[in-house]
């Protein structure tokens, strides 16, 4: 059985599995997290479930599995090894109160190693427990129930907490000690000191239990949950490694198509070793780019958006080291699509928008690449540092990413000032890099310039929708804004025609032409009625609540952020109606 498991057979065995120990199998997840504003994209199976850690009852029940698409970008330096990648699959099984480590743990062993489901031998297997540090105490009830299942000591390792904790995913909220499975390749160890964890790619870890226990506070401190859950993930490629005995996770099914396209576009042989790290690289980043436009995000210099650009330009580079010269990112795109598409029906529905958008960004980059590679020789050859006005310049004028910069700089054996780059983009009223790395990482809520133009935006569709209609039956169902676009729902019976979206289009425009004043007051719920603001009234407001005006046009109880004068939002554009359930109609727009 075990040479014979791909990606497809080990996400259906683990569910069976799980279902079996009666849990109850979740979807997959989009990979902007709606619920968790501390991320700019879906990092782990935990994000969706964050208010059912802390304690809220989850309609599902107490046992919870799935499989999640996951992106991450801290690892991004290491991708090109064997094992790292920017997006993955992972599978997930959470107890929310329920079952603990004794279970878990038990559960893991007998899934990886019953010949039943996976069947790997026991000997392959590494496992490594935390240390603990002040905040926790040594797991020691780990190791104990991994040695009850017979894994010899000198194969559990306790380590600190930068290798044996998970969490938050943000700055704050709940984590805990980990435990991780790792498997040994069966490569010579790197030295004496190889071990589980060891940078040389030898132990890949394929799966980890975490114990989430604790709550990190704003001020740092680790505070007990009110119930004890566990939050464990597998990644599916690296695990699909290891049961085909492949080197690397660019070999498996899911990659080795689109390895093989590049290496045919770029006309190499099967083994050429040394643009190998490049096809990599695009590779992975060609997989993760189609999964961020299948979320509907643009290429652009902000948040996420700035993620996909650098991503889809890093691979423009990696194509022209390894000689390809034309546009080739498309066809590399529908083969992921065609591996994607059926378990991922919105790569199917929004192919025209991810190839169109990558299209776009590719031409736009080529046009610049060739210019800016040679004004970065130019300088590299006169001085021994890049600074913050050269790698800025890099960046207006030939749209190089700062770490593209940074990575030409590596290679030239040359610094780039990337602190010089910070300052030089912050004197350009751009929003900073380091905020969008930050808020990646696990920032707050976004309230840049953008989010705050589209929240105003979505006062006049909203009353913009009921005058086109003539119906002031029709209220807000639903809304969620990214710095990318607005998404509004509301109740309505059927398709909108072109005409009507070009209506409600051509309304909010005009209000925007007007240059209305935007006015933020305080009322009571009481007097915002009386002045019919519209405003969701199945939430519970506060006593006293801020209600935006703006002009004459719309009134309604919001938190904002708002601008001040509609002038300020540019052009309005829908960009996509759609249904999202019985008489609900949902629509994206942007302004310009
Ligand atoms: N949330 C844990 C991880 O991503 C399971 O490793």
């Amino acid at each position: 059985m075990k040479n014979i498991i791909d990606s497809r057979k080990l996400k259906e065995l683990y569910l069976e599995f799980f279902k079996q120990k009666n849990h109850k199998v979740i979807s997959n997840s989009s990979l902007i997290p709606e619920e968790d504003p501390t991320v700019l994209f879906t990092t782990a199976g935990m994000h969706p479930l964050v208010r059912y850690i802390l304690g809220q009852h989850h309609p599902l029940g107490k046992r919870l599995a799935n499989v999640q698409k996951c992106l991450r970008t801290d690892d991004i330096e290491e991708v090109g090894d064997n094992s790292h990648l920017t997006f993955f699959e992972m599978l997930g099984n959470w107890s929310l109160g329920d079952y603990w480590k004794e279970d878990a743990i038990k559960w893991s062993w007998e899934f990886l190693t019953d010949k039943r489901y996976l069947g790997i031998p026991k000997e392959k297997l590494y496992i490594s427990v935390f240390a603990g540090d002040k905040d926790a105490p040594r797991d020691d009830e780990s190791a104990k129930i991994w040695a009850s299942l017979g894994v010899p000591k000198e194969k559990i390792f306790y380590f600190p907490k930068k290798d044996n904790w998970w969490g938050p995913a943000g700055d704050t909220g709940p984590c805990g000690p980990d435990t991780e499975m790792f498997y040994d390749t069966g490569k010579e160890p790197c030295g004496k000191d190889c071990k589980p964890g060891c940078s040389c790619g030898k132990y890949f870890e394929i799966w980890n239990d975490v114990f989430m226990q604790y709550s990190k506070t704003a001020e740092g401190k680790y505070e007990l949950l009110k119930q004890k859950n566990v939050d464990t993930g597998m990644g599916v490629e690296r695990t699909v490694v290891a049961l085909q005995n492949k080197k690397s996770v660019y070999e498996i099914e899911t990659f080795k198509p689109i390895v093989d396209k590049i290496k045919e576009i770029a006309k190499l042989g099967l083994h050429d070793d040394k643009r190998e790290l490049s096809v990599r690289i695009i590779a992975d980043h060609v997989r993760t780019s189609t999964f961020i436009l299948a979320e509907e995000i643009s290429p652009s210099n902000v948040d996420r958006g700035y993620i996909l650009r650098r991503l889809v330009r890093r691979a423009i580079r990696h194509g022209k080291l390894i000689g390809i010269e034309q546009e080739f990112l498309d066809e590399l795109v529908e083969i992921v699509i065609d591996i994607y598409g059926q378990e991922h029906p919105h790569l199917k529905s929004n192919e025209q928008f991810i190839l169109s958008e990558l299209k776009k960004e590719e031409l736009k980059f080529r046009n610049t690449l060739a210019h800016g590679l040679k004004k970065f020789e130019e300088s590299a050859k006169q001085v021994k540092k890049i600074d913050g006005k050269n790698a800025f310049l890099l960046f207006q004028s030939f749209g190089f990413p700062i770490e593209m910069t940074v990575e030409l700089g590596k290679e030239a054996g040359i610094e780039v000032d990337e602190k010089g780059f910070d300052e030089e983009f912050k004197k350009h009223q751009q929003i900073s890099r380091v905020g969008a790395e930050k808020k990646f990482k696990g920032g707050l809520s976004d309230a840049s310039e953008l989010t705050t133009k589209l929240h105003t935006a979505t006062h006049l569709l909203n009353e913009a929708i009921r005058k086109v209609f003539k119906r002031r039956d029709i209220i807000q169902k639903g809304s969620n804004i990214t710095p990318e676009r607005l998404r509004f729902d509301f109740n309505f019976e059927r398709k909108l025609t072109d005409a009507e979206i070009r209506k409600i289009e051509d309304l909010v425009n005009k209000q925007i032409k007007k240059c209305l004043e935007v006015v933020r007051e305080e009322m009571t719920v009481e007097d915002a009625k009386r002045r019919d603001a519209q405003g969701v009234f199945e939430h519970k407001y506060a006593e006293r609540v801020s209600v935006y005006s703006i002009g004459d046009f719309s009134i309604e109880i919001c938190g904002g952020p708002h601008v001040k004068n509609t002038r300020e939002l540019g052009k309005f554009k829908i960009i996509k109606e759609e249904s999202v359930a019985a008489g609900i109609r949902r629509i994206k727009a942007i302004v310009e």
